[in-house]
């Protein structure tokens, strides 16, 4: 499989295994807020990109403009393939935050919680989120405020991904909610959801 092959060759790369912003040790200090041992595979941030560029597209209208966030943004694995929609980078980590930077100086980055994010909203956006929702003790608050924010009309979609096999946020608000796409292909393999 050439994917997890160019994927542990990616694992070599400084940022996932050595220094102030190794994924691994990153997941070994915070497993619950970090949620995996490496990032997403090329092939499940294709898949990711592919549901965000659709539901953005619905979304945004004739004029094309939505404002896009990427919460959890880590390394930005999934940024590489959605950074034509010019989101903003919310990245809870200052050594993440910072490499963040570095690899997309053209976006803004801003290292703050996504829950304060999600909370001082005031105009309509659509969200890509990877932040762990399994196990971490924001997940609860985080579900609620991405079903608050679509009542309200400020969240027109949400595209995130899960390694289980059931609808994460299954009880919420949202008119449609699909599984867009099995990932096999991912480290565990995760199922990508839109909401919209
Ligand atoms: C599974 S990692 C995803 C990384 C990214 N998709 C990648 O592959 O590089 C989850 C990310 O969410 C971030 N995170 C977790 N809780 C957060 C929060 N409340 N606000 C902002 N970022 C958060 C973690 O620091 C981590 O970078």
């Amino acid at each position: 499989m050439p994917e997890v092959s160019s994927w542990l060759e990616s694992l070599e790369s400084d940022h996932v295994m050595a220094g102030s912003t190794s994924f691994v040790r990153k997941f070994l200090c915070d497993p619950q807020g970090v949620g995996a041992l490496a990032p997403a595979t090329r092939t499940l941030a294709g898949s990711v990109a592919r549901a965000a560029r659709e539901a953005h597209r619905r979304a945004a209208g004739h004029d094309g403009v939505l404002q896009m966030l990427e919460l959890g943004a880590g390394t930005g694995a999934l940024t590489s393939e959605i950074s034509a929609l010019n989101p903003v980078l919310v990245e809870k980590d200052a050594a993440w935050a910072s490499l963040l930077r570095l690899r997309f100086p053209g976006l803004e980055v801003r290292q703050e919680c996504a829950l304060e994010t999600l909370a001082s909203l005031s105009a309509p956006c659509g969200v890509v989120s990877s932040i762990p929702l399994w196990n971490n003790p924001q997940s609860g608050q985080l579900k609620q405020l991405l079903q608050s924010k679509y009542a309200e009309g400020l969240l027109l979609f949400c595209v995130l991904y899960t390694y289980g096999w059931t609808n994460p946020l299954r009880k919420g608000v949202f008119r449609h909610a699909h599984r867009a796409s099995f990932v096999p292909r991912s480290l565990p393999p995760a199922c990508v959801w839109i909401y919209q």
